[in-house]
């Protein structure tokens, strides 16, 4: 692929996305661009915000949008909210594209997103909703997935290099 990303990260939110995405930027040299940054950015408030006032529906549809615009516009390292894969064009999107799948196991999830007060989705009970979310979407990650790089029990260097082991 020309001009697209050089890597695209997907995985759940506390997978380390944003931390692994930034050092793997430094790594090859290129820029980090963060998908739900980009949406921050453009409505001017934060992401549990624009779920509250606006609905989950709203959210996935400027998602979609962000998501469109940063694979067709950025050519480093793009890291995807964790619910991105769950619209079909955009798992459309990334076929063939250089895209990592950082994986977590449920326990793990728990232990480092904790009690969840700044993710809207995991607000009234977080193991179980952890447990829910991740049998509807390891599949929709796997499926966009050229690489799958476990990131349990691993700092996030040795994942970042994981990542570029395996590309
Ligand atoms: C979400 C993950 C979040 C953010 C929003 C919804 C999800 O991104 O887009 O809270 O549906 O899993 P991170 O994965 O970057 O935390």
């Amino acid at each position: 692929m020309t001009g697209g990303p050089l890597v695209v990260l997907v995985g759940p939110m506390g997978c380390g996305k944003s931390t692994v995405g930034a050092l793997l930027a430094e790594r090859l040299g290129v820029s980090y661009r963060d998908t739900d940054a980009d949406i921050v950015a453009a409505q001017g408030r934060e992401i549990s915000d624009i779920f509250v006032d606006e609905g989950e529906p709203y959210f996935r549809e400027l998602e979609r949008q962000a998501v469109a615009a940063a694979v067709a516009g950025h050519t480093g390292v793009l890291a995807l909210g964790g619910g991105a894969v769950l619209d079909a064009d955009t798992r459309a999107l990334l076929a063939g594209l250089p895209v990592a799948y950082l994986s977590m196991d449920v326990e793990e999830a728990v232990r480092r997103v904790g009690l969840g007060a700044a993710r809207p989705l995991l607000a009234v009970n977080p193991r179980r909703q952890w447990r829910e979310l991740m049998e509807a979407r390891r599949h929709l990650y796997t499926e966009v997935a050229r690489v799958v790089v476990a990131t349990d029990e691993r700092t996030p260097e040795e994942v970042a290099q994981a990542v570029l082991d395996a590309l």
